[in-house]
């Protein structure tokens, strides 16, 4: 079983309000923390080994390490609750059920980085989750853990709550920030890095829900026993949202030392596929990250088994690996089509292009049309040739990741699935009443 850090209380009934929380050792970390210089908490952070649990993998020690400290200017923590890839759903879980574990790891980060404002901005599809980070804050403001002075410290802190608008790209940090800001939400050019120019220019440190909620238990055991969970660079704990074709959708925390087949198949995890269906496939760090094929992704190319960390899943780089990305796990089942699939994902990433480059804004259109083209057996052989020209010129030659996510799953769609666009070439008639997986399993 794995080991709980984020999740150990989440069980707990009204773990959601300060006494609760409280009563079960909420704000001990912070308490801790405050007995410490910035300085140390930085070297634990650093020690533990946490990498960013948005998608990137970023050290989070390396990150902060980065802040610029310009004399006479305010810095800034901004929490990146944007989470809007699909199959990800694991922060909306903490945030909603353990809103005290993000304010208290908040806490902590800002007294770090020097933030006396700090920030929460959240998509705004998650409609009722600000009410429930705002009743917390009030409550740790309250118990004074937040506002002036805090702990006699002598630190001040604030944070403020922001609801996005819905767009996905708000989740890119620097979108978040223009976004923020008040302006359109368009990525910048990076570098500068938000560590040196953010926030109104400010430095600023963005990072995501669970990275920031990592903190309170990386305080509290210490960034070495933290780093002792885990293996290799993938230390501690993740969080999981899995869905799609499993028996048991849901968040899991998992210690990175388990298999993907454990995870995919034990009654503690996902419990397996309904109705005795084949796996397929599996596109386990939300849905910019290359989907790969069952025989992949339960072994390596060395046939060892493959595991739920993030060197394991890539091994093989993209030809035969993936990526741990966000951790939004969705299984698909031998029922499955893949064209349909990728073409509802080139759907989605058309529609949510800023429109700022013209390889993203023009190619994940054209991307769209010829799959949709080819899904309803209107397509050329030719066609699934354009298809890979055009995720090519897309990869690396736009402003954000928006581009690259968007071409990486027909990347790897075409590369491990040619078989299924062939045949809805060669079955026109077929492919506009059944998909594939239907008419060939
Ligand atoms: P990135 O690799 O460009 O940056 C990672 C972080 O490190 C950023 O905060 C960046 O500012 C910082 N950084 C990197 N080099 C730095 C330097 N030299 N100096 C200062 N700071 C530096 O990745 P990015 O664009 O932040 O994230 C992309 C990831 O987001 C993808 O892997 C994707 O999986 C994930 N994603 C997650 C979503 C979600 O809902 N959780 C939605 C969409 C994408
Ligand atoms: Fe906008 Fe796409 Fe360019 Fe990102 S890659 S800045 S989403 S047009």
């Amino acid at each position: 079983m794995s080991k709980k850090l984020l999740l150990k209380n989440a069980h707990i009934e009204g773990i959601r309000y300060y006494e609760t929380y409280r009563k079960h050792g909420g704000y001990e970390s912070a308490e801790k923390a405050f007995k410490m210089k910035p300085e140390e908490i930085l070297e634990e952070v650093k020690i533990s080994g946490l990498r960013g649990r948005g998608g990137a993998g970023f050290p989070t020690g390396l990150k902060w390490s980065f802040l610029a400290k310009p004399e006479g200017v305010p810095r800034h923590l901004v929490v990146n609750a944007d989470e809007s890839e699909p199959g990800t759903f694991k922060d909306r879980y903490l945030m909603e059920f353990l809103p005290h574990l993000l304010i208290e790891g908040m806490l902590i980060s800002s007294f770090v980085l020097g933030s006396n404002v700090s920030y929460i901005y959240i998509r705004g599809e998650y409609s009722w989750i600000p009410d429930i980070l705002e009743e917390a804050i009030e409550e740790a403001k309250a118990a004074g853990f937040l506002g002036k002075n805090i702990l006699g410290s002598g630190f001040d802190c604030e944070i403020y709550v922001q609801r996005g608008g819905g767009a996905y790209i708000c989740g890119e940090e620097t979108a978040l920030l223009e976004s923020l800001e008040g302006k359109r939400g368009n990525p910048r050019l990076k570098p500068p890095f938000p560590a040196v120019k953010g926030l109104w220019e400010r430095p600023t440190v963005v990072n995501n829900v669970e990275s920031i909620a990592a903190v309170v238990p990386i305080i509290e055991i210490s960034g070495a026993e933290y780093a002792k969970i885990g293996v290799g660079k993938s230390t501690g704990t993740k969080l999981i949202s899995a869905c799609g074709n499993i028996n048991k959708p849901g968040v899991y925390e998992i210690d990175m030392t388990i298999t993907v087949e454990e995870f995919i198949y034990s009654d503690e995890y996902c419990g397996g596929i309904p109705n005795g269906k084949k796996l397929k496939a599996c596109i386990p760090g939300g849905s910019s990250v290359p989907i790969v094929p069952a025989n992949l992704l339960l072994k390596t190319i060395n046939g060892e088994p493959r595991y739920m960390n993030y060197e394991s899943l890539a091994d093989g780089g993209f030809a035969t690996g993936t990526m741990m990305g966000s951790g939004g796990f969705i299984v698909l089942d031998e029922d499955q089509c893949v064209v349909n699939h990728t073409m509802t994902l080139a759907r989605f990433y058309n529609h949510e292009s800023c429109g700022q480059c013209t390889p993203c804004r023009e190619g994940t259109g054209w991307m769209y049309k010829i799959l949709k083209k080819i899904e309803k057996g209107e397509g050329k052989m030719e066609d699934i040739d354009l298809l890979w020209d055009i995720q090519r010129k897309i990869e690396g030659n736009t402003i954000c990741p928006l581009g690259d996510a968007a071409a990486w799953p027909v990347a790897a769609a075409i590369r491990h699935f040619r078989d299924e666009f062939e045949w809805h070439v060669n079955n026109p008639e077929l492919s506009q009443t059944q998909n594939y997986g239907i008419a060939n399993y």
